[in-house]
Formats: C-alpha cells, sequence, structure tokens
C-alpha cells in the first residue's frame, strides 16, 4: 500500500517510482492471473480501457504508447488489434517482464517497420524521453499519472506527443473515495489493520498457502513507499482541457471492491463479488456520474482537438 512521502525533489521521486515498482515487477503481472476482486479491480479497468480503444477503430499500424507499461498488458493487446505499439516504464526489471509476457504472447512481428516486434519496449522516464511531437495517434495510461511529481509538465509532454485528433485514455485515483479521504494517520491505522488481517488469513491457512501468503505480505513490507497523487473526475478533465483534450468518455473503477476490500474477507464470494463489480463498472461507463464520483479510481478518455 503506497505511503506519501512529502518535500523530495523531482529526481528523487522518479528514483522512488523506479525502486517501488521494481520491487513490484512480479505482483503486476500477477494481478492479471489472479481471480481475487483486488486483481478483478485492475482486469476491470484495462478491458474498460480496451473497449474504449477498439470502439475508436483506428488504422492498423496506428503508432500507439503504452506509458508506464507495467507487465506489457494493455500493449500486448494493442498489438493485438493491429497498432505499432511502444511501451515504456521507468522500471527496467517492469520492462523485462513485459518482454517476457510479449514473448509468450507470440505476436507477429511488424513488416512496415523493419521487423520490429510489435509491441517494442523501452526503459525510461516519459517526461524526459524526447519523442518527436505528435508522433502517437494513441496514449494509453493505465495507473501512471499518479506517480507524475509535475502532472501539469506530464500533461503537457502527452499533450505535445498526442497527434492532432489522437485519443489519450488515463486513469487517476478519485480522491473523493471514503478510503481516499481519511486522515494520513487513519490511512496508516488501516494499513496495519489490514496487515494484521492478512497475516491471519495466511497463518490461518496451511501447507504452501500459509508460507505464500506470509511471503506475500513480507514482500509487501519491504516494497519501497512512493508518493501518490489523486484527482477528482472534474479536476481531472479540467487538466486535460487546459490542454487542448476535450473528454469523450468515461469510466470508473474499484466500485466492486467496495466492503470486500475494506474487509479484505471474501464477504461475498468471488464469483457473485466479481459479477456485482462487472455490472457496477459497466453501468458507470459513460453513465451515472455518481458512481464516478464514488470510484477509487476514474478512467477518461480524450480527444485532442
Ligand atoms: C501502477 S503500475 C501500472 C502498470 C500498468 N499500466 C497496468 O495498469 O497494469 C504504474 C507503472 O508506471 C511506471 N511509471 C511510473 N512513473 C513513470 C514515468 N515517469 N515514466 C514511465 N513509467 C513510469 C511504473 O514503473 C509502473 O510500472
Amino acid at each position: 500500500m503506497p505511503v506519501a512521502i512529502a518535500n523530495t525533489s523531482q529526481s528523487e521521486q522518479f528514483h522512488q517510482v523506479d525502486r517501488h515498482f521494481t520491487s513490484e515487477a512480479k505482483l503486476w503481472t500477477e494481478l492479471y492471473q489472479r481471480d481475487d476482486l483486488y486483481a478483478l479491480g485492475f482486469q476491470i479497468r484495462l478491458r474498460q480501457a480496451l473497449t474504449f480503444i477498439r470502439n475508436l477503430k483506428l488504422p492498423p499500424g496506428t503508432p500507439a504508447l503504452d506509458v508506464g507499461c507495467g507487465g506489457g498488458w494493455a500493449a500486448i493487446e494493442l498489438a493485438r488489434t493491429g497498432l505499432q505499439v511502444t511501451g515504456l516504464d521507468i522500471s527496467g526489471p517492469m520492462i523485462a517482464t513485459a518482454r517476457r509476457n510479449a514473448e509468450q504472447a507470440d505476436l507477429p512481428r511488424s513488416p512496415a517497420d523493419g521487423n520490429r516486434p510489435n509491441p517494442s519496449f523501452e526503459v525510461g522516464n516519459l517526461v524526459n524521453m524526447g519523442y518527436s511531437p505528435q508522433t502517437f495517434g494513441l496514449i494509453v495510461g493505465l495507473g501512471v499519472f499518479e506517480y507524475f511529481p509535475d502532472r501539469l509538465a506530464a500533461a503537457r509532454e502527452i499533450s505535445r506527443l498526442l497527434s492532432s485528433g489522437g485519443t489519450l485514455v488515463v486513469t487517476i485515483p478519485n480522491p473523493d473515495r471514503v478510503t481516499h479521504r481519511v486522515t494520513r494517520w487513519r490511512a496508516g491505522a488501516l494499513n496495519r489493520f489490514w496487515r494484521i488481517q492478512r497475516l491471519c488469513q495466511a497463518l490461518s491457512t496451511t501447507g504452501r498457502g500459509k508460507q505464500k501468503g506470509i511471503a506475500a505480505q513480507k514482500q509487501q513490507d519491504e516494497t519501497p513507499a512512493v508518493q501518490r497523487h489523486n484527482m477528482s473526475p472534474e479536476a481531472f478533465d479540467a487538466l486535460w482541457a487546459e490542454h487542448g483534450l476535450q473528454r469523450i468518455g468515461y469510466a470508473a473503477n474499484g466500485l466492486g471492491c467496495g466492503a470486500e476490500t475494506l474487509a479484505n474477507a471474501p464477504l461475498l464470494g468471488r464469483s457473485l463479488a466479481g459479477v456485482l463489480a462487472r455490472g457496477l463498472e459497466a453501468w458507470s461507463t459513460n453513465g451515472d456520474r455518481r458512481l464516478v464520483n464514488a470510484c477509487s479510481g476514474y478512467l477518461g478518455v480524450y480527444r485532442k482537438v
């Protein structure tokens, strides 16, 4: 669970982000293979993004950037639809897992681009990459924007890289979610509560389950903390509008976790909770703004005008 750290320089913050995600490289592959509700939230977020993108019907070969690509899941799926995809991540080990995941997906290379693998992956910090202006017809950023120390500079760079008429699909955690509203002290107390509960759960299982549960908690305890910024859906829309991007779609994520996540207990059972989560998130997509305002994270689709 990320914890905020104040008053660090930007380069130190990027360094912390790199260390944090480097220690989580394995997790960002496992999250797309697990079937618990927490993991399901990320899988739904990816599916929401891909559904919006498929509906855009972009011409094959359109250059796309998956910024903060993690294990490369969005990049792989976008390459499957025929886009020419670059996956970029600040963490080297994250890119190594993305490359492995892409190899396993066994996608065709790109004859139009010197037989380059598609997706291709690069290690780097978006704000230092120096890509040419208007390089990409599509930019995807799932779970990454909150880690830029200077959000205005990041938005400016993303807008610069997007071609005219290009589309941005991007997410941000919502500060108005109940658990995000509680004070830092309470958040600390909640984290301790979750930690004890997870350990009790692990200890109550037997054999490999027990070892895996304890090892997972140990890894979480050792993960370096990182600063994470939230923005309300309204502020997020306003930020992109300031940079010449108009909202054309939205969805809420993390709605289905609610009480299940808070209590860290399978109150409803995985399948029922999963059905509920998918239903709520489908309902929120271009639908009820009240759901969007209650969500854990907000996904916006923006067109550069
Ligand atoms: C929460 S993970 C999300 C991964 C992936 N997008 C997903 O949804 O599965 C955020 C990722 O963004 C990367 N990241 C953070 N800041 C970055 C930056 N300035 N430039 C490139 N990647 C960055 C992290 O290393 C991490 O892999």
